[in-house]
């Protein structure tokens, strides 16, 4: 099999970091590992298969130089507007884990397990987008519900970790809750947050749009719609949570009219679905929790009902470690799909 020279930008961040790990444990087929960031990081090493790798500095030169052939993204918006350009003109393929393309309609945005035909569409641009993470495990869950009985409208609300604003979040959270136990919580650095996150939730991620709705929400709209090729009808309240890793999400599900949810049927799709776990049972005070997902690959679905009104209707959990399946996950299953339909 062949192997590929593989390119991380945003190498020393909170994604990449797991983008190493997730490598290795998805055996992926490489030949160099060429770790990039920025000037301050340049000279660091990052551990990758018991190997110490030295992080070099990103330039729109060093694809060219090292013969990169997958470059991952992870590191900003802006570099990756700055910099993708200058890996494709390399001759990679670039997976970008930021919001920069995804909307763009010559770059295909894709959950594998959800739209892996899409990928084949990344030739216009060179480039693959990796959706936004709450988008991620919500249409792992959507997909196989829509395949059983058409979703005419999802209400989804979130509850995000703070590593979702990468490596300052989880020290901003930490630090604040040891001033707290300091009694020092009231002169307390607030810096990546607009507000303290220790002991509070903040119900906004993103920037406020001229409809009421942030950023990360619209997000949630265009990219499920996007994704599953069909204009449903979405509504999403997200917010921040004093969690260190993994997002947890509450999503209302409304069918076609007509439909009669049978729960049985939807924990049955829910179970033969890729990567999707269901742990369902509140008697025995079962269900998914951060605790559960963090670390792993796994969407974990449970407290699963039908509405007590409207059997159109159903209710359910979802988690998932967003950094993971969100992110580094997502990106690595992209390109092994990516090699997957090149030798195809
Ligand atoms: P660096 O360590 O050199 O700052 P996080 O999402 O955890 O905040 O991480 C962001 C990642 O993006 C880090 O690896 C960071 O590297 C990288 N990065 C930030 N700015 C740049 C830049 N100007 N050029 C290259 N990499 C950058």
């Amino acid at each position: 099999m062949k192997k590929y020279n593989v390119a991380v930008v945003g190498a020393t961040g909170a994604v990449g970091e797991e983008l190493f790990k997730v490598l290795e444990i998805l055996n992926f087929p490489i030949n160099k590992l060429v770790p990039l960031a920025s000037t301050r990081s340049a000279g660091k090493y990052i551990e990758f298969a018991n190997q110490e790798i030295q992080v070099k500095e990103l330039t729109h030169d060093v694809f060219m130089e090292e013969n990169v052939e997958i470059a991952f993204f992870s590191a900003g918006g802006d570099i990756s507007a700055k910099f993708a350009k200058s890996a494709v003109s390399a001759g990679a393929v670039v997976v970008d884990n930021t919001s920069h393309f995804r909307m763009d309609e010559n770059v295909p945005l894709v959950v594998p397990e959800v739209n892996p035909e899409d990928i084949a569409g990344y030739e216009d641009s060179g480039i693959i987008a990796n959706p936004n993470c709450s988008t991620i495990q919500m249409v792992q869950a959507l997909k196989p519900l829509d395949d059983l009985y058409g979703i005419k409208r999802v209400d989804v609300s979130t509850y995000q970790a703070v590593s979702g604003a990468g490596k300052a979040g989880m020290e901003e959270l930490v630090t604040q809750m040891k001033d707290f136990f300091e009694f020092k919580l009231d002169s307390s650095k607030i810096e990546t947050f607009a507000h303290q996150i220790a002991l509070n939730l903040i119900p906004q991620i993103d920037v406020a749009q001229d409809n009421g709705f942030t950023k990360e929400e619209m997000k949630m709209v265009q990219e499920t719609q996007k994704i599953l090729h069909k204009d449903i009808a979405v509504a999403a309240t997200c917010v921040r949570v004093p969690i260190l890793r993994s997002h947890s999400e509450s999503i209302t599900v409304t069918f076609e009219d007509g439909v009669e949810a049978d729960i049985d049927a939807v924990r049955n799709a829910f179970e033969n679905f890729e990567n999707l776990v269901v742990i369902d049972d509140l008697e025995a005070n079962e269900y998914p929790m951060p605790t559960i997902a963090t670390d792993t690959d796994m969407t974990y679905v449970g407290r699963i009902r039908r509405d007590i009104y409207s059997p159109n209707v159903i209710h359910f959990f979802n988690v998932a470690d967003q950094v993971r399946v969100g992110a580094a996950t997502n990106s690595v299953r992209i390109a092994l799909k990516w090699i997957e339909q090149q030798n195809a």
